[in-house]
């Protein structure tokens, strides 16, 4: 049986929109990286960092304390450029030129699909999924989701305090780019009265019925938790709905960019070390061209183009579920 080629510089790079737990998967990657006896190089600044060869040598020390830290050291961007192949061809003469015989790429559904690109052109590369959305084919649950959660959850306690101290409605909009995940489990678990998601349609009469009745039922606050693809959107109801209809007046909140910050979780600093590893390992024993996911509790691997070309569906009875627990 023919050896396995030897991987002797491997790289990791962060790319997209940035996730908690993105720090402590890099900090996996390259101990498990040194753990094989590679070399390891980061690179900065996503995908236009690899276009311009912008890479950097990553020891043990170097990913020491990042544990506990959000967002990226390797930084990140949205590269419109790595869509042009010839931006890709050029990435691959960075890495050829720096020696890299590997990568790891920790992102979202963009990432991915940049990922699948340099596998096409004969880049060994192994994706991990990391996007607050949840929005990606192959994993249960995505590096940063967990976190954003808590976030959402905590801003959202905070919220139904004054709300209920003032007889308010409030209409919260979280992330989520397409995709109702955040806003549909913040909804269950903070005890929305209506959830909005960019997957089922709702009318502003819907909604103001939705807060008439929390306010006929004794409320002294509602919460009405909105996904940011949802139509109609926050501000919208908020301009349409009649406060002397519904009983409560009514406050907006976007949540915005606090959700994609903040310490990762217990849970998103094991979901992060152990996929970071799993990458390295996968590639350690010849495995690339795919993505690392999480299935039910065991990590699998999702080949690149199956993730790429197949979109992640939102368990929809839990819509149903947050009408129900809202009585
Ligand atoms: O993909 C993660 C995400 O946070 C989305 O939920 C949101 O639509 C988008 O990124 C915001 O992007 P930016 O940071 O470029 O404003």
């Amino acid at each position: 049986m023919d050896a396995l080629p030897k991987i002797r510089t491997l790289a990791v790079m962060t790319a997209g929109g940035d996730a908690p737990g993105m720090n402590p998967c890099i900090r996996a990657v390259v101990r498990t990286a040194l753990h094989y006896e590679m070399k390891v190089l980061g690179v900065m600044g996503g995908f236009d960092g690899l276009i311009r060869g912008n890479f950097i040598p990553l020891g043990a020390r170097d990913v020491g304390g990042i544990l506990q830290r959000g967002g990226t050291i390797l930084q990140t961007a949205r590269s419109k450029t790595f869509l042009e192949p010839a931006a890709q061809q050029e990435a691959l003469r960075q890495l050829n030129a720096a020696g890299v015989d590997a990568l790891v790429i920790i992102g979202g559904g963009g990432s991915q699909r940049g990922a699948l690109a340099l596998h096409q052109r004969g880049v060994p590369v192994v994706g991990v999924p990391a996007s607050i959305d949840n929005d990606i084919y192959g994993t249960d649950i995505c590096i940063g989701v967990d976190t954003a959660l808590n976030t959402i959850v905590d801003a959202i306690d905070k919220l139904r305090d004054t709300a209920s101290s003032h007889n308010r409605a409030f209409l919260v909009e979280t992330m989520g780019h397409e995709s109702g995940y955040l806003a549909l489990q913040a909804g269950i678990i903070s005890g929305a009265e209506l959830v909005l998601i960019p997957e089922i349609e709702t009318s502003v009469e819907a909604v103001a019925q939705a807060i008439q009745d929390a306010y006929r039922r004794g409320k002294t606050h509602a919460i009405i938790v909105a996904a940011e693809g949802a139509r109609p959107s926050v501000t919208e109801l908020a301009s349409q709905i009649d406060e002397m209809e519904v009983g409560f007046t009514m406050r907006v909140t976007i949540l915005g960019h606090i959700q994609r910050g903040g310490k990762p979780s217990a849970f998103d600093r094991l979901l992060a070390s152990r996929l970071g590893t799993k990458a390295v390992e996968f590639l350690h024993q010849g495995r690339s061209g795919v993505m690392v996911g999480l299935s039910g509790r065991e990590v699998v691997a999702v080949d690149l183009a199956e993730v790429a070309a197949r979109k992640r569906d939102l368990p929809l009875e839990y819509y149903q579920m947050a009408i129900t627990l809202a009585r």
